[in-house]
């Protein structure tokens, strides 16, 4: 059977993150090529209130494959949450014709998603696309890799520092409910402590380890620490080691924003790809309603309601290692 499908939108939400306009330009590409037009959403569903949407031409999504950010803008809007608010981004959906979206966001834009679904029926699909990586349903997320691989080249670049000062460090990474950043670029950066919200901190574990490595004449300790992490972030931990351990030379970083930023890595642009192209290919074959992900390097369909259940689990085998690699 042909393709009915006409027209679909395009929004990227919540945080942004680097690979999205990867994802835009695979979209936007993927559609034009099966005769389907393009809107772009403006700054999410903040645009979609406001009717901020615009046609897509190929050449609008032009050497964007390299840039970090989205040229659709984005936003966390609170409008939306409201019942005013979503029946006024309907309405706009349907003066402009849309009859199916792809959302490109994560937890709260999917999240988003299920409330407006419930109430509307628009055929959608979903992209993960966030540094946090707190979506179940794949393995990884647009934008994850890139914003390790920017926190392991800050801790390195710290670690350096660190050695010639023989320095104790804090560094908190993102992730507001979610230690994927803080463990994997924990991992890579063969931090002696990894802080995440996922696992209980017990502090005085914490410290003791600090002190055995004192004893053991280790001169250089770095502990990464998530900024959702039960405890607290980089401050509340700094002031418990200045507390317990006020000889020590002890600094913070909270690394920031950065991680959000940059050239999207090959991984990201790869990822992507694939799923842009995959969504407008889901949409055409009337899969509605899902968030595409990749899991063992196939695309992966999963509800939004799912998809926000709960994170992907960490693995335990990566937390037992961190203790054995740190030693
Ligand atoms: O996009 C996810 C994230 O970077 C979280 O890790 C962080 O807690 C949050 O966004 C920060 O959001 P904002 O830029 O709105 O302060």
């Amino acid at each position: 059977m042909g393709n009915t499908l006409k027209k679909i939108g395009v929004m990227t939400s919540g945080g942004d993150s680097p690979g999205m306009n990867a994802a835009i330009r695979a979209v936007v590409r993927t559609a034009i090529y099966n005769d389907i037009e393009v809107y772009g959403i403006k700054r999410g569903y903040q645009g979609m209130i406001e009717g901020d949407i615009y046609q897509m031409k190929t050449t609008d999504v032009a050497n964007i494959i390299q840039r970090g950010g989205t040229i659709l803008k984005t936003a966390r809007s609170k409008e939306f949450h409201s019942d005013a608010g979503m029946q006024k981004a309907y309405e706009q959906l349907m003066q402009h014709g849309i009859e199916a979206l792809v959302l490109i966001g994560g937890d709260g834009t999917f999240r988003g998603a299920v409330q407006f679904f419930e109430k509307y029926t628009i055929p959608a699909v979903g992209l993960p696309g966030t540094i946090d990586k707190d979506l179940a349903g794949t393995d990884f997320t647009i934008g994850f890799d890139t914003a390790v691989n920017t926190a392991v080249e800050a801790i390195d670049k710290i670690r350096d520092t660190a050695e010639a000062h023989d320095r104790l460090f804090v560094i908190e990474v993102m992730g507001r409910d979610a230690g994927y950043i803080a463990l994997h670029s924990g991992i890579a950066c063969g931090a002696e402590d990894i802080l995440i919200p996922e696992q209980v901190t017990h502090i005085d574990e914490v410290l003791d380890r600090i002190d055995q490595d004192e004893r053991r004449k280790k001169n250089v300790h770095i502990i990464v620490v998530a900024e959702g992490d039960d405890f607290g972030g980089a401050k509340e931990v700094f002031a418990r080691i200045q507390e317990r351990f006020p000889m020590l030379d002890t600094r913070t970083c909270v690394l920031g924003h950065i991680q959000r930023g940059g050239s999207p890595s090959c991984a990201d642009r790869i990822l992507a790809s694939r799923l842009g192209h995959a969504a407008v290919m889901a949409l055409i074959e009337n899969k509605t309603q899902l968030m595409l992900g990749v899991v063992n390097n196939e695309i992966a369909y999963t509800p939004f309601k799912d998809a926000v259940k709960e994170h992907s689990i960490i693995n335990s085998d990566m937390l037992e290692m961190i203790r054995v690699l740190s030693a």
